[in-house]
């Protein structure tokens, strides 16, 4: 696991959306494995402002979301949906039948799942995938004590991570309780990941990872098994490393 400590979060950011738009460019078909919440939104809009003043194109570009709130419709504010739309794809040249979120509407959320890991297949696994990480350990919403083994599944998100996500909310008690999210085995067949964390609130999860063990109680130290993995970060991320 290499670890780059950036001086702040625009600087994380710049350099994330640095590495992504050369991979774009010297191979346009990249399959990107993308994140939501507060972490990645700067690497975004570096993207998109890329876009505007270089014109890098993301038409050939596939991408794959990490999760979706189970019961938002697409159209709803908080939607993984929205976030994207608003965030990325409606500001770069992405075709709207080569990005894929998981419908957490689905009718058949299992059935969802198993659809979802094999339109990943299809197109030949995840070429580099972002991650952000909760306070929790999780990734994607993975949270602690999922095994190492899972898939996409749907999950039952707990207290703290509902919590830490009713900032998007009115109330916590709109958030919903469930999502579907690509499992820890799918994030590990990703060929590079690059996890992002920010802020001092992030310092213990990335001492935990950094220096802790490899355990389902932490789900993020699953990442210490694979092969290629960056963690980028901001100083205050990393104030806790020896
Ligand atoms: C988002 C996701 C989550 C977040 C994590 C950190 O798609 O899968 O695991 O990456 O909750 O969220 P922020 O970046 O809001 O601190």
């Amino acid at each position: 696991m290499k670890i780059i400590m950036a001086r702040n979060e625009q600087e994380m950011s710049r350099w994330a959306a640095e590495r992504i738009i050369e991979t774009v460019r010297t191979r346009p078909s990249l399959v990107l494995g993308l994140a939501t919440g507060s972490t990645p939104e700067g690497i975004y809009r570096e993207l998109v402002e890329d876009h505007r003043i270089n014109g890098t194109s993301y038409k050939h570009v596939v991408t794959f979301n990490l999760d979706e709130y189970v019961g938002l419709k697409p159209d709803h504010p908080n939607s993984y949906h929205t976030y994207m739309k608003t965030r990325l794809f409606d500001h770069l040249d992405f075709l709207p039948q080569r990005t894929h979120i998981p419908d957490g509407n689905a009718a058949d959320l299992a059935e969802e799942c198993r659809q979802y890991e094999k339109h990943i297949s299809r197109f030949g696994g995840i070429d580099l995938q972002l991650l952000g990480i909760g306070r929790n350990g999780h990734i994607g919403f993975n949270e602690p004590g999922t095994a190492f083994d899972t898939r996409t599944h749907v999950v039952r998100l707990t207290e703290s991570t509902r919590k830490a996500n009713a900032r998007f909310f009115h109330r916590k008690e709109e958030v919903p309780t469930h999502a579907i999210t690509m499992g820890i085995a799918s994030i590990l067949s990703s060929r590079q990941i690059l996890l992002l964390a920010t802020g001092r609130a992030k310092a213990e999860a990335l001492r935990r990872l950094i220096e802790g063990p490899v355990h389902p109680d932490f789900p993020a130290s699953a990442l210490k098994q694979h092969p290629d993995v960056t963690v980028l970060a901001d100083a205050s991320a990393c104030r806790y490393l020896s």
